[in-house]
């Protein structure tokens, strides 16, 4: 690993590419709501996007006055074996220890990137255990991404939206955005995310009071994902499941090649080009 004396003596360039495959994702990813969700089939693309998208923000924040660039996230997995097998798995693929320093293995596992301004501490929390609820509850963030929201209950969301906008303090100038982002495959009908994002109504068994809280806010925004099959029926049963054209994230799943859109260059004194 590359220490940050080396790095400032040689000019080293970190080079990170990443393209957005697919016009949902790359509108999800361009979008500055307070709230975005993005759901879509499984392998599109969605975990490899926020986890995009939480780096792109850190790189975003405005300096403090000690010259550095401060964020805190917290990633959120329903289960301590899915986070570690499939969350933090996605974030170091991209965001490797060779290049970004340790990862921390202890809990709460924290993935902190200091490079040149940049100071990014990412904390990653399962919440199979209430004292997990708490943990999260006491967080000082600037940002969340929850990850398989359709398995986290929607008063966790609600409760992510409060702790989010905290970090750095405005002392320190604040953050620059701030927000909430999740991920997910296609929930229930008469999943808290469906009713949100009016892709049902709000079914018959649901309370007036409980119909209110699932009523969208204007700084809330869903994002749908083409699907990767299209059911074909005849007579009205599905005989067979055929691949979509417009499937996201295609070329990445067939031939695992990276193409270059969204390009961040990383060196001392901070060279962005997007
Ligand atoms: N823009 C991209 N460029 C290259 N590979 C990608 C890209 N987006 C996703 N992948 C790869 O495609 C696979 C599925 O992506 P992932 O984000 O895990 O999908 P999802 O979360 O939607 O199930 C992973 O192997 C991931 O590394
Ligand atoms: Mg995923």
């Amino acid at each position: 690993m590359i220490s940050f004396l080396e790095l400032e003596r040689t000019q080293t360039l970190i080079t990170f590419k990443y393209k957005p495959d697919g016009e949902v994702t790359k509108s999800f990813l361009k979008d500055d709501t307070f709230f975005r969700g993005i759901r879509g089939p499984v392998g599109s693309g969605k975990s490899v996007a926020c986890s995009i998208e939480v780096f792109r923000r850190a790189l975003q924040q405005e300096k403090s006055a000690d010259g550095k660039r401060k964020s805190r996230w917290a990633i959120i997995r329903n289960t301590n074996p899915q986070l570690r097998t499939t969350t933090i798995k996605t974030w170091l693929d991209w965001f490797p220890e060779e290049d970004w320093g340790r990862f921390q293995w202890s809990v709460p596992y924290t993935h902190r990137i200091t490079k040149s301004d940049l100071d990014l501490e990412v904390i990653f929390l399962a919440l199979d255990r209430p004292e997990d609820v708490k943990k999260l509850l006491s967080l000082e963030l600037t940002g969340i991404w929850i990850n398989e929201a359709r398995e986290i209950p929607k008063s966790i969301i609600d409760a992510c939206t409060m702790r989010v906008g905290r970090y750095p303090s405005m002392r320190d100038g604040g953050p620059t955005w701030t927000g909430v982002i999740a991920d997910t495959n296609a929930p229930e009908e008469d999943h808290w995310w469906a009713i949100m994002a009016g892709d049902v109504p709000v079914p018959d068994h649901i309370s007036r009071e409980e119909a209110l809280m699932l009523v969208k806010p204007d700084n809330w925004s869903f994002y749908t994902q083409p699907s990767a099959m299209l059911e074909k029926k005849e007579n009205g049963i599905t005989i067979a499941y055929e691949p979509t054209d417009n499937a996201e994230n295609k070329s990445n799943l067939t031939e695992n090649i990276i193409l270059i859109l969204l390009e961040v260059k990383l060196k001392v004194g901070l060279m962005f080009m997007f």
